[in-house]
C-alpha cells in the first residue's frame, strides 16, 4: 500500500498581493513550492507525490521539477477554483484502491519531516488525521455585529495547520459526497467532520510550520530560512572534488580550515593572504591574484573571503589610521573581491564573513561590529544583483570560534564554549554547494 502526498498549489495569493502567486516566490534561492517538494521528496515514508499546480503555472512546475530532480513527483494536475476542487482533483487522480494520503499547503514550506511520520503512523490507528497547534492568543467568538458571543476555553481550541492525512477511500468518499450536496468547508479535514464521516485525530503541529498568507509573512519566511539555516545546508562535500576555490585570509584561523578541508575533498585550493603579498584592501593585488589562477584553471568555481580585523577600544581613544586599517580590511576587502568576482565567476558562489555583533553594535568593538553589519547588508544587496548572472553570495555567521585573532583580543577561553575552525569551514563549504543566495548562515556549537 502506497502513501502519497498531494502538494496544493493552485492558488492564486491574491492576500500576499504579489505580482506570482505567492508558491512560486523566491526564498533562500528557491521558490516556496521547491522547498515544501523538497521536504515530501526527501522523506523516505513517502512513494509518490502529486502536485496540484494553478493551471496557468503548469510549465514553470514542470521547470521545477526537472530542475531539481525530483524523483517522486509523478503528476502535476492543473488545480481547480477553490483549494476543495484542488484537493479533489488530486484525490480522484489516484488509481488505486487503498493507500494513505496526505494533503499539505504547498505554502506551508517550512513542514519538518518528523511530522509527516507522525501523520503516516496516527494512520494505523485513526483513518482521519489532522495537524494543529495551541493557541497562544485567547480565542473569541463574535456577533455579526462584533460583539462577543462566547469565549471557549482556550485548552480545546487549537489552530489547524497541514498536512492532513487520510485513508485514501475515506477521503475519496468525502469529496464524492462534497460533490453530490455542494459542500464548502476550508480544509479537507472539515469535510470529515461536517459529513460525520470518521474521528478526526489530531497531532502537535509546530509554530515553524506557518502558512505564508500575508506579504508580512513572505518577510517572516525569509527571516526563519535565516533562522533555519543554522545546520540547513547539508551537501555531499565530495562534490567538492575538482572544483577551484580561492580563499582569502587563507593563512590562520578559518581560512586554513576551510582551505585544509576543502584540499582533503580534492578540491584545487589556492590561498591568499598578505603573508603571499595579498592584501584585500588593494584591488590590483586581488585582481592579480584571481588573474593568475584562472589564467592557470580556466575557471574559479568559489571564492571565499575570512579576511578581517578586530581592534579593540574606546573609539575617541584610537588612532584614526588604525580605525580606517580596520575598516579597510573588514569592508572594503569585501568590496573589492566584490567587484572582481563576476569577471571569474561563472555560475559560481562567493562567501563573506559576518559575526554574531553584527545584529547590534557592541561597545568597545564598534567599528568591527559596524563592518561587520555592513558585510551583511553588502551580501543581500549584491544576491539581488546577480541573481540573473546565477552567483550566489551568502554570508556566514560564526559564533564565537576558537582562531588566532580572537585569542589575541580576548585571552583563553574555555575550549567547550567556543566554535571549532572545522565546523565553520564545514558550513562554509556546504553553503558553497548549496542553492542558497543572499542569507546569512548562522554556525553554532553542536
Ligand atoms: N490552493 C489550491 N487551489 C485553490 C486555492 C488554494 O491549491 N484554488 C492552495 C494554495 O496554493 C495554498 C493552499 O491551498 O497552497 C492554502 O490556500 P491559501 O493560503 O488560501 O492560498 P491562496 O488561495 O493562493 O491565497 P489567497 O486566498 O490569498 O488568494
Ligand atoms: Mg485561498
Amino acid at each position: 500500500m502506497k502513501t502519497y502526498a498531494i502538494i496544493l498549489a493552485s492558488g492564486k495569493g491574491e492576500r500576499t498581493g504579489l505580482d506570482i502567486p505567492k508558491q512560486f516566490v523566491k526564498i533562500a534561492g528557491k521558490t516556496v513550492l521547491e522547498h515544501t517538494i523538497n521536504t515530501f521528496d526527501k522523506h523516505t515514508g513517502i512513494d509518490e507525490i502529486i502536485i496540484v499546480s494553478n493551471p496557468d503555472y503548469i510549465s514553470l512546475t514542470e521547470d521545477i521539477i526537472k530542475r531539481n530532480d525530483f524523483k517522486k513527483v509523478k503528476k502535476i494536475l492543473a488545480g481547480g477554483k477553490t483549494r476543495r476542487e484542488s484537493s479533489y482533483i488530486g484525490v480522484s487522480s489516484i488509481e488505486e484502491e487503498n493507500g494513505k494520503v496526505l494533503i499539505h499547503d504547498a505554502v506551508r514550506p517550512f513542514l519538518q519531516s518528523k511530522i509527516i511520520d507522525e501523520c503516516i503512523s496516527a494512520l494505523d490507528s485513526y483513518k482521519a488525521v489532522d495537524v494543529a497547534i495551541n493557541s497562544a492568543d485567547t480565542i473569541v467568538k463574535v456577533d455579526n455585529k462584533n460583539i462577543i458571543e462566547e469565549i471557549p476555553e482556550r485548552k480545546y481550541l487549537k489552530r489547524g495547520q497541514t498536512p492532513q492525512a487520510f485513508e485514501l477511500q475515506l477521503i475519496r468518499k468525502a469529496h464524492e459526497l462534497a460533490n453530490n450536496n455542494n459542500i464548502t468547508v476550508t480544509d479537507d479535514c472539515g469535510l470529515i467532520v461536517k459529513l460525520k464521516l470518521a474521528d478526526v485525530y489530531v497531532i502537535n503541529g509546530d509554530d515553524f510550520n506557518r502558512k505564508i498568507t500575508y506579504p508580512i509573512d513572505v518577510a517572516i519566511a525569509d527571516k526563519l530560512f535565516q533562522l533555519n539555516s543554522i545546520n540547513a545546508p547539508k551537501n555531499d562535500l565530495s562534490k567538492l572534488k575538482d572544483k577551484v576555490l580561492v580563499i582569502f585570509g587563507a593563512s590562520k584561523g578559518i581560512g586554513k580550515a576551510i582551505s585544509e578541508m576543502a584540499k582533503d575533498y580534492g578540491a584545487k585550493i589556492y590561498g591568499f593572504s598578505r603573508k603571499t603579498g595579498v592584501d584585500v584592501t588593494e584591488f590590483k593585488q586581488i585582481q592579480k591574484a584571481l588573474d593568475e589562477v584562472y589564467s592557470k584553471e580556466n575557471k574559479i568555481d568559489y571564492i571565499v573571503n575570512t579576511a578581517g580585523l578586530l581592534r579593540m577600544g574606546k573609539l575617541n581613544c584610537r588612532e584614526i589610521d588604525d580605525i580606517i586599517e580596520e575598516v579597510k580590511i573588514n569592508y572594503m576587502g569585501c568590496v573589492n573581491i566584490a567587484q572582481l568576482a563576476p569577471k571569474y565567476l561563472n555560475k559560481g558562489s562567493l562567501i563573506f564573513f559576518t559575526s554574531s555583533s553584527y545584529t547590534r553594535g557592541r561597545a568597545l568593538y564598534s567599528i568591527y561590529s559596524s563592518t561587520k553589519a555592513a558585510i551583511v547588508n553588502l551580501t543581500q544587496a549584491l544576491a539581488e544583483e546577480w541573481e540573473n548572472e546565477h552567483i550566489n553570495i551568502n554570508v556566514i555567521n560564526p559564533e564565537r570560534t576558537a582562531t588566532p585573532m580572537r585569542l589575541e583580543n580576548f585571552g583563553k577561553e574555555p575550549e567547550d564554549t567556543l566554535l571549532k575552525a572545522e565546523t565553520v569551514a564545514e558550513a562554509c563549504l556546504n553553503t558553497l554547494l548549496s542553492d542558497y543566495t543572499g542569507q546569512v548562515i548562522d554556525v553554532k556549537r553542536r
